[in-house]
């Protein structure tokens, strides 16, 4: 069974390399243009900091995890495992930023991500526009989910209050 749990300091190398191989796996030749040692710069000044994280464990190994920018309503990051994809994980961590995000969100996903497309317009995400992912490079595309009438929104309130208790007061960062 896989089950989502808040995101703790010492999944980092883990989920870092869940992250960078999972992207990878997009398409065979697929190169991203910074190191495995500036991804984990930016999980650590980018992500960390600023993101509520869940990850998915299975048997109690992380094969997935999501990151959701609450104070912009961005899911920034969503990644399965290679060996775990089409699993149903990717639905469990879309519905937890269905959760934390009650009213709405946007995400951008890599053109030539024909996979993610599906996935996405699977689950009732809409297409909002393109733009140069200003860290690859590449060409993206928006999509975005708006909530429908009978959406739960009795979700817990999303801002930076949310992101401090859950990756900070809960799970103290070392140092
Ligand atoms: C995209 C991703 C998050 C989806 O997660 P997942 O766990 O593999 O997807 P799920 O098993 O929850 O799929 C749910 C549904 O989405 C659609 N879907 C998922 N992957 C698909 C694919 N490769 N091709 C077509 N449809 C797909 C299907 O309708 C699927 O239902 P089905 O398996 O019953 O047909 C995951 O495959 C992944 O991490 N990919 C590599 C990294 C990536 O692209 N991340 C997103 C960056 S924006």
């Amino acid at each position: 069974m896989v089950t989502l749990r808040t995101y703790r300091i010492e999944d980092e190398e883990t989920v870092v390399t869940l992250w960078w191989d999972s992207w990878h796996s997009i398409r065979a030749g697929l190169r991203h243009p910074q190191s495995l040692a500036d991804w984990r710069r930016r999980w650590a000044k980018d992500i960390v900091s600023r993101q509520q994280i869940v990850v998915a464990e299975a048997d109690g190994v992380v094969v997935g995890f999501a990151a959701a920018d609450l104070c912009n309503r961005v899911l920034d990051q969503i990644f399965v495992a290679p060996s775990h994809k089409r699993c149903g994980i990717g639905c469990q961590l879309l519905s937890w930023a269905q959760r934390v995000m009650p009213d709405g969100f946007r995400l951008h996903t890599l053109a030539e991500n024909v996979a993610s497309q599906a996935f996405y317009e699977r689950n009732g995400l809409a297409k909002a526009g393109a733009r140069i992912n200003p860290v690859n490079g590449m060409p993206t595309i928006e999509y975005c989910w708006v909530p429908g009438p009978s959406a739960n929104r009795t979700a817990p309130a999303a801002g930076a209050d949310a992101v401090a208790r859950a990756n900070k007061s809960e799970h103290p960062r070392r140092g």
